[in-house]
């Protein structure tokens, strides 16, 4: 659950104030998958950094899980982050002097997680590079590198990936790729999600959708499309060898137990079969 009340942010230059986000009330429960729209410099980055605590509001309160992070020191709020929030950019924002696989157990040895080089093998398998866990970032194309930056970004089992126009630096098909990975976290893992984008198309299959201008919320629409349960076309199609399963075997983090899948629903697969 995200819950937002009253939060503004507004900054200085020069002697000018610039109010980048209006006071807004917003709340998310756990497991919405939210995309977010709105033309260039309407406050659309702004929010999800307050959300992650990157960036402190001006007025108002942002809880997650019940935490109150404007409240929280430093520490206790990069704890928080590193545990409940996975976040996503555009520009993918991998480390270029380590492997992806090293990049992938960033987030797992600051949490100290154990068996961590284990699960990242596991988390690189399940974006469709298994095979290049030794390359460095500039060794990889685009798609390869977001699909290194969501294992990451999943790699604690967040409650919450935000993700800041991921497929905006990406073709067609990469863009649908990413896309299809992180609604299949969503859904799996029931990961409240909130994505950033452009495309009208992929912001109408969420379950809900907010429209920024200017810094307001001008739209709030839930979307009502998102087919439930068994069956549902959506699921990724895999190959039967890199499922959910391994990922529940290998240890979650200490402090939030993984949810478990729905029996009910198919095997889970992240990956599309590697073309
Ligand atoms: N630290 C800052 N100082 C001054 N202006 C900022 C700052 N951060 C963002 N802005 C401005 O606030 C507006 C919203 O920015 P942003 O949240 O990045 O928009 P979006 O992601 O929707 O394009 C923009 O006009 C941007 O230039
Ligand atoms: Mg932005």
């Amino acid at each position: 659950m995200i819950q937002l009340s009253n939060v503004s942010k507004v900054v200085t230059s020069g002697l000018e104030q610039l109010t980048i986000l209006h006071s807004l009330d917003l709340s998310i429960p756990r497991g919405q998958f939210v995309s977010v729209i709105g033309p260039s410099g309407s406050g659309k980055s702004t929010l999800l950094g307050l959300i992650a605590g990157l960036d402190a509001p001006t007025s108002g309160s942002v809880s997650l899980a019940g935490h109150d992070i404007t409240k929280m020191g430093e520490d206790e709020l990069a704890e928080l982050r590193g545990r409940l929030v996975g976040f996503i950019f555009q520009s993918f924002h991998l480390i270029p002097s380590l492997t992806a696989y090293e990049n992938i157990l960033v987030p797992m040895e600051i949490m100290g997680v154990s068996k961590a080089g284990e699960r990242a093998q596991v988390l690189l398998d399940e974006v469709g590079l298994r095979e290049r866990g030794h390359h460095y970032p500039s060794q990889l194309s685009g798609g390869e590198q977001q699909r290194v930056a969501i294992a990451r970004a999943f790699a604690n089992e967040p409650e919450i990936l935000l993700a800041d126009e991921p497929t905006g630096n990406l073709d067609t098909n990469n863009g649908a790729h990413i896309f299809d990975l992180l609604i299949n976290l969503n859904r799996v893992y029931n990961t409240t999600l909130l994505l950033v984008t452009h495309d009208h198309h992929l912001a109408n299959k969420a379950d809900r959708k907010i429209s920024l201008s200017g810094g307001r919320i001008v739209e709030d629409r839930e979307m009502g499309s998102r087919e439930q349960g068994v069956g549902n076309r959506e699921w990724g199609v895999g190959n039967g060898e890199s499922g959910v399963e391994e990922l529940t075997s290998l240890s979650p983090t200490p402090h939030s137990p993984l949810p478990t899948p729905n029996s009910q629903l198919p095997t889970p697969h992240l990956i599309e079969e590697a073309r």
